[in-house]
């Protein structure tokens, strides 16, 4: 009843790409405490990406202390947090010792493109042409199992901890349970399946661990220490807090972060899709129980997977690299603002691009293009080019983007989508919001309360604890005050923007020698 859920609450981290959260939701899905703290981004060559693990590990413990601090101050009591859940970045990749449990070398965050000519030299291997069908991933700088080849070859300490039996594999997910149980004492080694289904080793249709793609990349499954994959909700393999103020509480929600947020939306039925604008963008749509293997540069990954009697839930999957990241590249770089909040003020100063196309390829380009050796390329500046101008097509590039992996899920799937839900930092611009439902010409529908990924991972939390049972009983979650944007500009005049965008695409490939 709704006394009981009002006072039972349940714990969410949420480690992102460049910052970490923690907020505590009550059992009617409103956050009553949060913390958020950014955290240091590397980037030691052109195209490398690297954090600190210590210091990811070290922010969640933070955001935990800061948030319950705020939560005890209010009057409640830690006593009736009921269980905690875990969502972050996918694919970044760490690898550490187990006898010391001590990180190897940094994280290799997911937009680092590296690993671009071992990419180029695996493609040409035998067996490169079956990979796909069978983790639902194309050969690309972005999963970890990538990461991972260049730290075997360039790392030599990886080398000898793997010929020594004692490498420990995870992402950010594993890395954080294994630390928050208590690291090398406890060892809890773990991964949920979402995350599992991001870095290639796992066959999609068993979601258990492909011995033909450990082969492919010449991993001996007897050396490599592989977190066991579970399912997102469960009540003991995630085991529970070590330390601080939380100590003893159970984790018992893991998934990637997308997928938190596709259950944060509620997206529990075939045909529906989520975007969410974070450090990157990623529109998530739920497939159902068989996975859909795309033919137009999509990728099949799992949704969720609630475990027990339910089913895993698949989905098609269009990423994009750079969102968010491209507005602090305005800010931070370019400096035409101080904060990513100021970005929409500065693109509402004209009235459209101006002629201007920025194709914000700083990882290569992905869904559904695949352009490994694409870079970050302006068009169409002219003397008559503003700030304004360049902050907008900055913006205007996700949602361009966005456009055409709604195309290819079209292709995919044979279904249209009539509306898309929003969530993530970009779309407090409504500016952008407003942009996005022009270029797609369908309405966008952003919710009040966008702490969706947040929320996503208190839900299968909470499912293991029985805060709730069925998904019915979420069904008044986050549906007040939503906005909608509807289309304002003509089909015609969007197909136009569209088909320059286009065109700067083809033009930002083979920039690389
Ligand atoms: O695949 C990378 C993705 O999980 C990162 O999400 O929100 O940090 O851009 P975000």
């Amino acid at each position: 009843d709704e006394a009981k859920l009002k006072t039972w609450y349940i714990g969410s981290i949420d480690q992102g790409t460049t910052s970490t959260r923690f907020l505590i939701f009550n059992g009617l899905g409103v956050p009553v405490a949060s913390h958020q703290i950014e955290f240091k981004q590397m980037y030691p060559h052109s195209g490398w990406m690297e954090q600190d693990p210590r210091e990811i590990v070290e922010s969640v413990y933070t955001c935990i202390e800061e948030a319950t601090k705020s939560f005890t101050d209010m009057g409640n009591s830690t006593d009736d947090i009921k269980a905690i859940g875990i969502t972050s970045q996918r694919e970044t990749t760490i690898l550490w010792d187990r006898e010391t449990g001590e990180p190897l070398y940094n994280a290799i965050a997911w937009p680092d493109t590296r690993t671009q000519a071992i990419v180029r030299e695996l493609k040409a291997r035998k067996g490169a042409d079956k990979l796909q069908d069978i983790c639902g991933l194309p050969l690309s700088t972005y999963p970890s199992a990538l990461k991972l080849t260049w730290l075997f070859r360039n790392v030599p300490e990886v080398r000898r901890t793997y010929d020594a039996g004692r490498l420990m594999f995870g992402t950010i997910d594993t890395w954080l349970l294994y630390n928050l149980n208590g690291g090398k004492d406890k060892n809890v080694h773990v991964t949920d399946t979402t995350n599992a289904s991001r870095t290639m080793f796992v066959n999609l249709h068993t979601l258990e661990y492909s011995p033909e793609v450990l082969d492919f990349f010449e991993l001996d499954p007897q050396k490599l220490i592989l977190p066991k994959i579970v399912p997102c909700s469960d009540a003991d393999a995630f085991g529970s807090i070590a330390s601080g103020t939380l100590k003893g509480k159970r984790i018992t929600g893991c998934l990637g972060d997308q997928s938190a947020a596709l259950v944060g939306q509620l997206g529990f039925e075939p045909g529906m899709a989520k975007n969410t604008y974070g450090t990157g963008c990623f529109l998530l749509y739920n497939v159902g129980e068989k996975p859909v293997m795309s033919t137009h540069g999509l990728l099949a990954t799992v949704a969720y997977n609630f475990g027990g009697k339910r089913k895993p839930v698949y989905a098609l999957e269009g990423s994009i690299a750079v969102a968010g990241s491209a507005v602090k590249y305005v800010v931070n770089n370019l400096k035409f603002v101080e904060s990513s909040a100021q970005i929409s003020d500065c693109a509402a100063t004209v009235k459209d691009n101006g002629g201007c196309y920025f194709v914000t390829a700083f990882s290569g380009l992905f869904a559904p293009y695949w352009i490994d050796d694409a870079q970050g390329t302006m068009f169409g500046i002219t003397q008559y080019t503003q700030q304004g101008h360049i902050a907008r097509a900055a913006m205007e590039a996700t949602c361009f983007q966005t456009k055409a992996i709604l195309d290819a899920m079209e292709k995919d799937s044979g279904h249209k989508l009539t509306e898309l839900a929003v969530d993530g930092g970009m779309t407090d611009s409504d500016l952008c919001m407003q942009t996005q439902a022009d270029i797609i010409n369908i309405p966008v529908d952003r919710p009040m309360m966008r702490e969706t990924t947040a929320l996503g991972a208190a839900i299968v939390a909470g499912f293991a604890v029985d805060v709730w049972k069925e998904f019915e009983e979420l069904k008044e979650i986050n549906k007040e005050d939503r906005t909608i944007f509807k289309p304002q500009i003509s089909q015609e005049d969007s197909g136009k923007m569209y088909s320059r965008w286009t065109k700067a695409v083809e033009m930002s490939r083979g920039w690389l020698d």
